[in-house]
């Protein structure tokens, strides 16, 4: 299949390229947008066989639930047999934006966008882009990140086309998205809301509106609990090379750890901010992907970053966490998943990974 390209301008109302694109929505098929978290790859979420061309570009598992992108308030009335006040609380302050809220769906949500669960994710996304072009569908569009299933999302149209090109019908490049990692799901089916997947609108900034708000156990990585988001317990984000992730006062080891590798004639990708990558030589600096010293940088190069080590491919990578306040959950949720759990702590003086001594 051919893959139309619509390069979309800034300030402009980009009427024509949302109407062509809508049109092979309206037919069908599946179209790739900018959202300010991710780009998705859209269909029309209320056709079951437009549903599974989403499934099959994507190689992503059917059990795996999509969620339904909205342009105003009110295109969520047909989706939902109600909504609590706390869905409204996050309605009201929150969207549009960069979370998603989990309800109970009604029976126009087909099963092939809930994988069968009685509930359905819903999101208004603030990108005026994604607005107009679901506007110019005139259905609600489901829409997961358009990545190949497993590979970190996309966060602009190049990464899009390098995995969807000639997959889909098309992809509208709107440049790079400013957040840069997904929407925070919340639950709001039961009577305390759940933080199903972290993201854009922070932990802090929901507990000061909704009070007190749970965060799902599994996402701490505990194998005990199974995941309330099915998509959370699939490998995720991960570059082809090993990841290690350097957690708390271990963070401080990393450029240490990458000169010992270096020594060793590995191929070493550093990624760390400034401060760090100021104790690496220049010609320790081949594989370096530096942040800065701002997460929100960080948050939004993150998956960019990621996927540009599977093109340099190398032979390890030592990546250092930061604090889980504000965007730095869904950072370190995401970099724990790209590191398989490889997690490398600081204990008495000693780099450990799993009980054992780390050794690159
Ligand atoms: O920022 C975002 O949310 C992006 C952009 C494109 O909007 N979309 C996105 O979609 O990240 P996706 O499919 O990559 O992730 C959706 C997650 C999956 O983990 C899925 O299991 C979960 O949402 N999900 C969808 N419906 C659900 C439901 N009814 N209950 C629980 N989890 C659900
Ligand atoms: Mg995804």
């Amino acid at each position: 299949m051919k893959t139309c390209y619509w390069k979309l301008v800034e300030n402009s109302d980009n009427a024509l390229a949302h109407k062509e694109a809508a049109e092979f929505i309206k037919a069908g098929e599946c179209v790739a947008f900018p959202t300010e978290t991710v780009y998705g790859l859209g269909a029309d979420g209320l056709n079951a066989e437009a549903v599974k061309k989403i499934f099959e570009a994507k190689g992503r598992p059917n059990d795996n639930p999509l969620i339904l992108h909205i342009s105003k308030k009110e295109d969520i009335d047909q989706l939902t047999t109600g909504l609590n006040n706390n869905a409204k609380a996050i309605m009201e302050h929150f969207m549009p934006g960069p979370i998603t809220i989990v309800i109970n769906k009604s029976d126009i949500v087909p099963d092939a966008v809930s994988a069968g669960l009685p509930t359905v994710a819903v999101r208004w996304p603030a990108h005026k882009d994604a607005q107009d072009f679901i506007r110019a569908c005139g259905c609600p569009i489901a829409a997961p990140s358009a990545n190949i299933s497993g590979r970190p999302s996309p966060t602009n149209a190049q990464d899009v086309m390098e995995d969807m090109n000639g997959k889909i019908a098309g992809v509208l490049d709107g440049g790079s998205c400013n957040i840069g990692v997904e929407s925070t799901i919340v639950d709001t089916t039961e009577a305390v809301p759940m933080i199903l997947r972290p993201g854009g609108i922070t932990y802090e900034q929901l507990t000061e509106v909704l009070g007190v708000v749970e965060i799902d156990p599994a996402l701490h990585g505990d194998p005990n609990f199974k995941p309330k988001a099915p998509g959370m317990k699939y490998r995720h984000y991960a570059p082809k090379s090993p990841v290690y992730l350097f957690e708390g006062d271990a963070a401080n080891c990393v450029a240490d750890e990458a000169k010992k590798a270096l020594e060793k004639g590995m191929r070493v990708g550093v990624l760390c901010d400034e401060a760090t990558a100021q104790k690496l030589s220049e010609n320790e600096k081949l594989f370096l992907a530096n942040w800065g010293s701002n997460r929100e940088t960080l948050a939004s190069e993150l998956y960019y970053m990621l996927r540009d080590y599977d093109r340099t491919m190398p032979d390890v990578i030592l990546a250092q966490g930061v604090s889980e306040e504000g965007i730095g959950l869904a950072i370190m949720n995401r970099m724990r998943k790209a590191a398989g759990f490889q997690i490398v702590t600081l204990e008495k003086g000693s780099l450990l990974i799993n009980g054992q001594v780390f050794q690159v």
